[in-house]
């Protein structure tokens, strides 16, 4: 059974892509099948894997999340997801910010990642989500598609102070759209 795991933290520079980076190497060397999700238009993760340059491959996690949002059908999945040695990967570029900018617009604009990672559960046992550095609508999406979520802290006092605040938000977010969800479709799994 696949976990999807979101490693978010609305600070910057806490650990996020190295940690999705590292665990995932680390499940995969413990024979589990990963899949890791660069949900960040800075697109951190897909470079520091080796793709410097994400602006010329034709699907990225944005384009697949506009179209899903356009309701169009999605392409095979040996178009957007990439292999690596250990893992496997589905890249972000810049495309991923316009994104944002249109889920403000649409209805269910909180379940559009979960409606494509659900697709996705069934080849893999662990799904990865390296978010932006915010509370927005990306990382509200990936609240929502995720099973649990691992916050990376940097260990000095302000960070520990802002982490008590964010954790107040995050749980409050988290109820509300999953509460949502339910109410919504109470035969799906959640
Ligand atoms: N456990 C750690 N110990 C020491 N340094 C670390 C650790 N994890 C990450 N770093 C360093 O901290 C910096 C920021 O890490 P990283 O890019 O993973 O953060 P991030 O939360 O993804 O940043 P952003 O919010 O910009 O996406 C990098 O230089 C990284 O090498
Ligand atoms: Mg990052």
């Amino acid at each position: 059974m696949c976990e999807i795991i979101a490693v978010a933290n609305q600070k910057g520079g806490s650990g996020k892509t190295t940690t999705t980076k590292n665990l995932g190497r680390a499940l995969a060397e413990n024979g589990k099948k990963v899949l890791e999700v660069d949900f960040d238009p800075q697109f951190s993760l897909s470079t520091s894997l080796g793709y410097t340059n994400t602006d010329s491959e034709q699907f990225t996690i944005g384009d697949l999340m506009d179209r899903a949002i356009e309701m169009k059908e999605l392409p095979g999945r040996d178009e957007y997801i990439k292999h690596s040695e250990h893992f496997d990967i589905l890249l972000s570029n810049i495309v991923l910010s316009s994104t944002e900018l249109k889920l403000v617009g649409i209805m269910e604009r909180e379940y559009i990642l979960k409606s494509i990672l659900d697709e996705l559960r069934e080849d893999y046992d662990y799904i990865l989500i390296d978010c932006n550095p915010s509370l927005g609508m990306l990382v509200i999406n990936a609240l929502a598609a995720c099973d649990s979520v691992i916050i990376p802290v940097d260990s000095n006092y302000l960070a520990s102070k802002g982490l008590e605040l964010f954790l107040r938000t995050f749980i409050r977010i988290l109820k509300r759209i999953r509460k949502l969800y339910i109410e919504k479709y109470p035969t799906h799994k959640i």
